[in-house]
């Protein structure tokens, strides 16, 4: 049966519009027609269609409407936390020192190889929990802190679980996140193992879980060929290319993903003028993750104005991992994007909401145009660009959900039986 619903009493909805590059709408005192979860009309209330008949009210109490955030780039699941190297770090250590150690990366890599997949469920669930009551609505989560081919394996069981309660995710596969252990000083070897082994291995084991693949090229770690590798196998396994690129040098991450048609290309720090102008031209969608900068202590943002001169469509995301960005909050990734990267707030806020939906080929999310799916936060405040003006404010969202089954947070099946095999 059709399920129309009404949503009235708003103060207005804030919306990118999905025609026309950059461009948000702030609309005053709309209502907006909710049809089988998704909007199919908005105008105003003495204007609604007859054929609407008489649809179930939903009262927006005076508040502001919004597509919830896309966050675009996470490692969402992982074990344990940095926080000891992250003092480490304040007290003077770099980030790349730490690594050559045998710390970050592969610290948390022992960690998560450690977990049980009922564990890496419940981490992931509680993150995204999270995330949801700060109004991201769709994320992106990676694996890549196995390293192996049964941790990877193990991840992407966690993900498919989430999925299958209801989560609204999209998975990248990254094995090629660093060079493990087992393959120190042969990252050929891991490069040849990760295309040509693994990745076909964890996509016939998992057949509909992931969409993307992403690999990590920067200086000392893997170079754009060893990219190019990664992402021409996952591809010929129907996995669309994302890469890490330009994070800490300048290694033609961008520009490979321009060549390859990669849907984003993340990071981007030391990305070149030539680069912006392949990724505008192929249609990559930078992605930028300011918090990362921010937690890296970093001075230079990336050059997002830049790239906005140059005709790409900018995204935001988090990044949020437990070595570069322990961080899951919207609201300060929004507010960096205007006071570091100095986009105007129009910009910034369809950059965490059309522009990531656009990079993971969402063209339902990040928008509330007709069509697209009537999952959206309401803000209580006298207009959107408070959410970056009272800087240090937590704002939480009630949220509308139309369609997605997020709201049930019910044990489900699989995690029972896990549970009850754990006692046994
Ligand atoms: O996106 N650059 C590589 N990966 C992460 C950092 C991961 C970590 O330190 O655990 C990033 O910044
Ligand atoms: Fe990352």
């Amino acid at each position: 049966m059709e399920k129309i619903k009404l949503l009235t009493n708003l103060r207005g909805l804030i919306t990118p519009d999905p025609n026309q590059t950059w461009k948000v709408d702030f609309i005053e005192a709309p209502t907006i027609v909710l049809r089988d979860g998704r909007i199919d009309w908005i105008g105003r209330k003495t204007d609604i269609p007859y054929e609407y008949g008489d649809p179930e009210p939903i009262d927006g109490k005076g508040m502001w409407a919004s597509p919830g955030f896309v966050d675009s780039h996470t490692h969402l699941i992982f074990g344990g936390d940095r926080s000891q190297e992250f003092n480490r770090r304040l007290h003077g250590v770099t980030y790349a020192q730490i690594a050559s150690k045998g710390g970050g990366i592969r610290e948390t890599v022992r960690a998560t190889r450690q977990a049980t997949v009922s564990e890496l469920v419940t981490i992931g669930s509680n993150r995204l929990q999270k995330m949801r009551s700060k109004g991201v609505l769709h994320v992106e989560c990676k694996t890549g802190y196995g390293l192996e081919l049964e941790t990877e394996s193990c991840l992407l069981r966690a993900y498919s679980e989430l999925l299958k309660r209801g989560w609204s995710l999209d998975v990248t596969i990254m094995p090629a996140h660093d060079i493990p252990v087992e393959y120190a000083g042969a990252p050929d070897k891991y490069i040849k193992v990760v295309s040509e082994e693994w990745q076909p291995e964890l996509i016939r084991r998992h057949p509909d879980v992931a969409s993307f693949c992403d690999v990590f090229v920067e200086k000392g770690v893997f170079t754009p060929e060893h990219g190019r590798q990664v992402l021409e196998s996952g591809r010929k396994l129907g996995l669309k290319p994302r890469i890490h690129a330009d994070e800490f040098a300048h290694t033609g991450g961008a520009e490979l993903a321009a060549e390859l048609g990669a849907a984003s290309a993340d990071h981007l720090m030391f990305c070149s003028d030539q680069g912006m102008v392949a990724m505008a031209k192929a249609g990559v969608i930078p992605t930028l993750l300011p918090a990362t900068t921010l937690f890296l202590g970093m001075r230079d943002f990336a050059p997002a104005r830049r790239m906005i001169e140059t005709g790409c469509k900018v995204a935001l995301a988090s990044d949020f991992n437990p070595g570069s960005c322990a961080c899951i909050d919207p609201l300060l990734i929004l507010r960096l994007g205007c006071l570091q990267l100095r986009m105007t707030f129009e910009e910034a806020f369809a950059a965490m909401t059309l522009h990531p939906a656009l990079s993971l080929s969402r063209p339902d999310l990040g928008h509330l145009y007709p069509g697209a799916r009537a999952d959206l936060l309401l803000w209580d405040v006298k207009h959107p660009l408070e959410l970056v003006y009272w800087m240090g404010e937590a704002y939480r969202p009630e949220i509308i959900y139309s369609q997605s089954t997020l709201k049930s947070s019910c044990l489900s099946k699989w995690e029972a039986r896990s549970a009850k095999a754990a006692l046994q």
